[in-house]
């Protein structure tokens, strides 16, 4: 398993992750969704609980999930278990790294949505990704990730520990109130790695998901693919497939396996 598993240290963090807006509202969806509808049939690395999985597979999509941590995949196992018979029969979940996890079979599309790859902190584990995707992909399969467009300016701010609040508090289904914030503990410019906590306050409980988040720049992704046996077909700066430009905040790679 690849060392950076804090997905795995927290069990009630997939119900947390479910219930952030800035999460369960993202504008992703239909991007990922409409690449699975189009091929058919998919695999996600870093499924989580489901939030393109469980759609994607509602669109028809035979789509396999694969993701190292027992808790997210738990409940997205539950989830998929509210589904009907002939939607839950289109889904596969699997427990491994996807820096090292071999299915014996190939798709014809890979989709990591929501920026695992920016859990891989070195290029050993971000080269292992890429071939792990190429050898399972059909010559002139695609691939399609995200990762954020770092910015600039917030890289160079000084570090200042006081926590932001990034959602405010909200009502869980069973009344349980939370809220949640985020800070910056450590930057690591020379490994381009951000230390982050995630701070959830539960009813009062303060639950920290610690972990060391690394950022890519637009041309490393792209000599990164390269090497890997990948050609770029698109780079979007947005979900809503707008170019990617200065001021983009995020950095979605289409891109085909070279045969
Ligand atoms: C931000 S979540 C994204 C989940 C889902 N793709 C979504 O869009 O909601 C990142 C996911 O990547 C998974 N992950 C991180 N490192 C991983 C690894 N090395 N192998 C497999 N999954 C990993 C985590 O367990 C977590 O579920």
């Amino acid at each position: 398993m690849s060392s950076h598993s804090s997905y795995n240290t927290i069990p009630e963090l997939p119900e947390l992750y479910d219930s952030i807006p800035l999460y369960n509202s993202r504008r992703d969806v239909d991007l990922y969704v409409d690449l699975c509808r189009e091929t058919g049939i998919a695999l996600e690395l870093g499924c989580g609980t489901g939030r393109i999985l469980i759609p994607a597979a509602e669109a028809g999509c035979v789509v396999t999930g694969l993701d190292q941590s027992e808790y997210m995949l738990a409940r997205c196992r539950a989830k998929v278990e509210e589904l009907p018979m002939e939607t839950r029969r289109r889904i596969t979940l699997v427990e491994a790294d996807m820096t090292r996890f071999r299915l014996s079979r190939t798709f014809k599309l890979v989709i990591a949505p929501f920026r695992p790859i920016q859990h891989l902190t070195t290029i050993g584990e971000q080269l292992n990704f890429f071939r792990c995707i190429r050898e399972h992909l059909e010559p002139g399969g695609k691939l399609a990730f995200d990762a954020f467009n770092p910015s600039l300016a917030s890289l160079a701010a000084p570090i200042n520990l006081d926590e932001i609040e990034d959602t405010p508090e909200l009502s869980l289904p069973d009344g349980r109130r939370l809220r949640r914030a985020f800070r910056i503990v450590r930057k690591r410019h020379a490994e381009q790695c951000n230390d982050i906590e995630l701070i959830y306050y539960l009813d009062g409980r303060r639950i920290v998901q610690a972990f060391p988040m690394r950022y890519f720049f637009r041309f490393e992704l792209e000599h990164l693919l390269a090497r890997s046996g990948f050609e770029v077909t698109s780079l979007y700066g947005a979900f809503d497939r707008s170019p990617f430009g200065n001021d983009s905040p995020d950095m979605i790679f289409l891109a085909t396996r070279i045969s």
